[in-house]
C-alpha cells in the first residue's frame, strides 16, 4: 500500500500516524503513515530519500517547515502566503509540491468542531511569526469583521500585516498593535505565539476576553495552557490545539486520498488519550 509518513525532529511524540491511521480506517483506504526523524542538517536528503523510496507524500513539523518551502518544485497558493510547508505530495513525474494545511486547519477547528461562524466577526492574532503567518489568509477568508495581528515586537506584526495588505488590495479588516493597545473585547483570540512552549504567556490584557470569547491556543498538552488559564479565568471559552491538529491533518489527507475524513469522534478520543 501506499506510503507516507510525518517529517520532524524530534518525532517520536509524534501524533500523526495515529490520527492518519484512523482516517484511513474509516474511510476504507489502504496505506501506512510512519514517523521520520530527519537529521538537524539533512532535511533535503531525507526528503530526496523517501521520494526514491516510492513515497506519496509527507507531512513536515517542526523545525522543518520553513526548509520544506524552499525545497519543493511548486506551493500552493496558501503555502506561499504562509512562506512555510506543511504538506508534501510527491508526484508521479518525481516533482514535489507543498501545501500548507495549518490555517484551514485552524479555521476548521473554529467552524467545525467549535461551531463558530467568524464572518461579522473581531479576531485577535497573537504572534507574527511562522504559526500566526500561516493563519492570515485562512481566516480573512472565512470573513471576520477585523483581523488584528498583535505582538511582542510590533514591527514584526507591522511588516506581516504590510506584506498581506499589499498582496490583498490594501485589506481595511487588517491591522497590527502592540499587546498593550489591545482593545477588547474581540469574539475570538487565537494564541499563534510560541509562548506556551516555554510554560510562559503572551502579555495579552485582560480586557482583550470577554464573556463568550473563544481563546484558542495552537499549543495542546495535558494541562491547559497559561494563556487558556488567563482566558477562562476572564470568563473566555478556552481550547486548545488538538482540534486544529486533528483539522489540519484531515485536510493534508483529502489532498493525498481524494477524501475527507470525519473528525469529531476521532477528536473526542484523542482527547481522553493526552
Ligand atoms: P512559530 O513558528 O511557532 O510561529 P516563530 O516564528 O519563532 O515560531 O515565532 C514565535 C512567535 O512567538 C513570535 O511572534 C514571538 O514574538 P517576537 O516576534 O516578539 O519574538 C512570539 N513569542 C515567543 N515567546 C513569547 C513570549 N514569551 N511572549 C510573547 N510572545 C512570544
Amino acid at each position: 500500500s501506499e506510503r507516507y509518513c510525518v517529517i520532524g525532529n524530534p518525532i517520536a511524540h509524534s501524533k500523526s500516524p495515529e490520527i492518519h491511521a484512523a482516517f484511513a480506517r474509516q474511510t476504507g483506504q489502504e496505506m501506512v503513515y510512519e514517523r521520520c526523524l530527519a537529521p538537524l542538517d539533512a532535511f533535503e536528503a531525507t526528503v530526496r530519500a523517501l521520494v526514491a523510496a516510492g513515497y506519496k507524500g509527507a507531512n513536515v513539523t517542526v523545525p522543518f517547515k520553513l526548509q520544506a518551502a524552499d525545497l519543493v518544485d511548486r506551493l500552493t497558493e496558501r503555502a506561499r502566503a504562509a512562506g512555510a510547508v506543511n504538506t508534501l505530495v510527491f508526484n508521479s513525474s518525481g516533482g514535489i509540491i507543498g501545501d500548507n494545511t495549518d490555517g484551514a486547519g485552524l479555521v476548521g477547528d473554529i467552524t467545525r468542531n467549535a461551531a463558530i461562524d467568524l464572518e461579522g466577526k473581531r479576531v485577535l492574532l497573537l504572534g507574527a511569526g511562522g504559526a500566526a503567518r500561516g493563519a492570515v489568509v485562512p481566516l480573512l477568508a472565512a470573513l471576520p469583521a477585523e483581523l488584528t495581528i498583535a505582538n511582542r515586537t510590533l514591527a514584526t506584526a507591522d511588516t506581516l500585516v504590510e506584506r498581506f495588505a499589499s498582496q490583498l488590495a490594501q485589506d481595511q479588516r487588517l491591522a497590527a498593535c502592540a499587546f498593550e493597545d489591545i482593545a477588547g473585547p474581540y469574539d475570538v483570540v487565537i494564541n499563534a505565539t510560541s509562548a506556551s512552549l516555554l510554560d510562559a504567556m503572551p502579555p495579552v490584557p485582560a480586557g482583550a476576553f470577554g464573556r463568550g470569547t473563544l481563546a484558542l491556543d495552537m499549543m495542546y498538552g495535558k494541562a491547559p495552557t497559561r494563556f487558556m488559564l488567563f482566558a477562562a479565568a476572564q470568563g473566555a471559552q478556552a481550547r486548545d490545539g488538538l482540534g486544529m491538529l486533528v483539522e489540519q491533518a484531515a485536510e493534508a489527507f483529502l489532498l493525498w486520498r481524494g477524501a475527507r475524513p470525519e473528525t469529531a469522534a476521532l477528536l473526542d478520543r484523542l482527547r481522553l488519550a493526552i
